[in-house]
């Protein structure tokens, strides 16, 4: 009888504890620069909030194999598992904070406009307030972050996934900056967690 105890309570733990234990590690390693709530609250660092779940959970995957790199020393500490991160990630997806406006340049802006329509909106939806698979959510994201991000592409700091390769052929240095300035000039959804998504335009 007690032997089952033991069982069923071994068996029950690892589904409870996670969920609950994800506040708890946000507020001791993560809230100082990415908030308790995905608002940044340290320069040229990403917004979290109302960030696709999946993008989340993987990034952080990558930071702990150094399948993508990070200035951060020890980002995402490898006692954390696989449920724990996943559980990180559905605590800042879930996050309904509004990320605060910036000050962009307005020509930047109107030509990064034009050229997102062209080359990033059919993975990058709804001016990047909807994300599309992996692709994430990048309206209102914080614009250092942006600009150093956009261009680790091209850098070969990060991974093309493969189409993203061809939307960004013969885009110059100014080219990418103006997309970041646009994309950090849209406002976001109030509620982008829960919204759902929407037809590409
Ligand atoms: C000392 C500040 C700092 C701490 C602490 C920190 N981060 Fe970060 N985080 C950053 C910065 C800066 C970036 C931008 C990219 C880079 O250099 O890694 C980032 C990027 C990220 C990204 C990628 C976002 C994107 O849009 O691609 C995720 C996910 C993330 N952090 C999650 C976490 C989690 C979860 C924790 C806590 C376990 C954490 N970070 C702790 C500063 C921090
Ligand atoms: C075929 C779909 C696709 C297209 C087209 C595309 N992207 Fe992406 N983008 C992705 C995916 C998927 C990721 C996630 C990559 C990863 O996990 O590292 C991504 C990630 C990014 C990121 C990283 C965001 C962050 O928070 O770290 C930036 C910046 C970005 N894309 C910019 C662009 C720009 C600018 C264009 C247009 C010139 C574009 N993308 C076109 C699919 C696409």
């Amino acid at each position: 009888m007690k032997r089952q105890l033991i069982l069923a309570a071994l068996l029950l733990a690892p589904l409870a504890a996670p969920a609950a234990e994800a506040p708890e590690i946000v507020a001791g390693t993560c809230a100082k620069c990415h908030g308790a709530d995905g608002i940044a609250a340290a320069p040229a660092t990403p917004h979290l909030n109302g960030q696709l779940p999946n993008y989340l959970a993987e990034t952080m995957q990558k930071f702990q194999s150094g399948r993508r790199p990070t200035s951060v020393a020890d980002h995402i500490p490898a006692t954390l598992g696989a449920e724990q991160l996943a559980a990180i990630a559905a605590h800042y997806a879930d996050s309904t904070a509004i990320r605060p406006k910036q000050e962009t340049d307005a020509a930047k802006v109107q030509r990064g406009s034009a050229l997102y329509f062209s080359r990033c909106v059919d993975c990058h939806a709804e001016s990047g307030r909807v994300g599309d698979d992996d692709a994430p959510i990048m309206n209102a994201q914080e614009l250092t972050h942006l600009l150093t991000q956009i261009k680790a592409f091209t850098d070969g700091k990060r991974k093309f996934v493969s189409l993203m390769r061809d939307s960004y052929r013969d885009l110059g240095t100014d080219d990418l900056e103006s997309i970041a300035h646009y994309l950090a000039s849209i406002e976001q959804y109030e509620n982008p967690g829960k919204k759902k998504k929407k037809k590409r335009r």
